[in-house]
């Protein structure tokens, strides 16, 4: 089984090229599905989640081509299978592919998602948006079920703020007939792109990124050419990596002010940023000072982000609180993190953190995806050799992440054997 192994103490230093968004590369290919012409998309990170949609998408008879490592090419007028049923539990997202059905085909099933790691992650918002459309959805032997003769526009209040339940009314909504519009919708920079990317292919939709997304059906889409954004989430957990290492590193191809909260929260911690148009730069010569932070949907400070800050925080001098308010158990990478020499109290949804002075090498285990990214950075400045296991949640999301962080001066590599590792700490010794 592949871990990473981990000589910390070094300052990561220097430049590192950020890749596509994961999360809107997972909407975006299940989109794309919409139309019978060919969809062209670039910018699309080379992970395993990706891969895995992929995989789903083609396994309903559309045609897919990577024409590169970061680009592909679909057409989907071949489809003839409108339920999903072995690839929820490799790729939750794959529940994209029932608004993209059942918008196209009015017709679409997938296995209902488990809930993961870090909560229960229902799709309750989901449904209520399809059923306000006119659709009859149902649960039967674990997979849902929904079809409609045809959808009607319709006005949807979300109970609660959903990056998902957005995109997945949005596609339904894009080809019924009339006027939708979604309230307290999700206004994360995917889920603009996706909008963009949606738009692109002749659909009438307006106000994403806003409270508010108002969408007129149309009776067709068009193929497109697409380039996704950059990873918003990948870009931060560099910039807090930088700091926690008292590095100093350039994270290229980003948008700035998708940054904006993290960097923010740097600055209070103590670091330097300097932004220009593509790029950020973080710069952290000493001690981080501590802050508190409660993860909100965007514009505030991401969720995704909080495994990585707490990990900052866990160095910082004085006494931090971090509050999550989205998902109901994503602190569980704590206890692993308190091996490695940590004081965090964790009280419900709170973490009271009192700073260290240093985290000591230790075995750990990535218990999702971010945690398993912030235990790496905790691995990056500690004393001494640490091995990460259960890496493959974080190459879901994280593309080259080692080669990535050899690049900037870590002393990380990948090995699949004692012996490798062995061999690594006698190099590294
Ligand atoms: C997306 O998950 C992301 N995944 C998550 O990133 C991210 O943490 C999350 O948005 C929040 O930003 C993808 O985009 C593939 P939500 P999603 O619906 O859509 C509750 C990562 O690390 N809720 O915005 O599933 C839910 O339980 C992953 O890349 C309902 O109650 O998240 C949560 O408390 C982890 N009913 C809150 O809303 C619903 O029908 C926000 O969830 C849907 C959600």
């Amino acid at each position: 089984m592949d871990k990473y192994v981990i000589k910390g103490g070094v300052p990561l230093v220097g430049e590192v090229e950020i890749g596509g968004a994961k999360n809107a590369a997972l909407a975006i290919l299940a989109a794309a599905t919409m139309t019978d012409e060919t969809v062209y998309i670039d910018n699309m990170p080379d992970e395993s989640d990706t891969n895995a949609m992929l995989q789903a998408i083609s396994s309903t008879g559309a045609f897919v081509e990577r024409t590169g490592r970061h680009s592909v090419k679909i057409n989907a007028s071949q489809i003839h299978t409108f339920t999903i049923e072995d690839y929820i539990k490799k790729i939750r997202a794959s529940y994209y592919l029932l608004g993209a059905f059942l918008g196209k085909y009015k017709k679409a099933g997938v296995v209902l998602p488990s809930g993961c790691n870090i909560g229960l992650r229902p799709i309750d918002q989901h449904i209520k948006g399809f059923t306000a459309l006119g659709a009859q959805v149902s649960i039967e032997h674990g997979i849902i079920d929904a079809h409609a003769d045809k959808l009607i526009g319709s006005h949807i209040y979300l109970d609660v703020v959903s990056v998902g339940a957005t995109i997945n009314i949005m596609m339904a909504a894009t080809m019924a007939d009339g006027k939708t519009i979604i309230e307290n919708a999700a206004k994360e920079p995917h889920v603009v792109d996706f909008a963009n990317f949606l738009n692109s292919m002749g659909a009438n939709i307006k106000g994403a990124g806003t409270d508010v997304i108002r969408i007129k059906g149309v009776e067709k889409l068009h193929g497109t050419e697409y380039t996704i954004i950059p990873d918003q989430i990948e870009a931060g957990t560099f910039m807090m990596a930088a700091a926690a290492t008292k590095g100093d590193i350039t994270i290229k191809n980003v948008i700035p002010k998708h940054l904006e909260s993290i960097s923010a929260k740097l600055i209070e911690m103590g670091c330097q940023i300097h932004e220009s148009d593509d790029a950020v730069r973080v710069v952290a010569t000493k001690r981080l000072t501590n802050t508190h932070v409660k993860t909100l949907p965007y514009p505030g400070f991401p969720t995704d982000m909080q495994p990585q800050i707490t990990v900052a925080l866990g160095l910082a001098s004085g006494i931090s609180i971090v509050t999550e308010s989205i998902f109901e158990n994503r602190f569980k990478y704590v206890d692993e993190l308190t091996r490695m020499g940590a004081c965090i109290k964790v009280e419900g949804s709170t973490a009271i953190i009192e700073g260290v002075d240093k985290y000591t090498g230790a075995t750990v285990s990535a218990p999702d995806l971010r945690a398993g990214a912030a235990l790496v950075i905790a691995a990056l400045t500690a004393e001494g050799f640490s091995s990460v296991e259960d890496i493959m949640y974080i190459e879901r999301g994280y593309e080259d992440f080692d080669k990535k962080l050899r690049e900037l001066g870590a002393h990380i590599e990948k090995v699949d054997s004692d012996y490798d590792m062995q061999k690594f700490k006698l190099k590294n010794a």
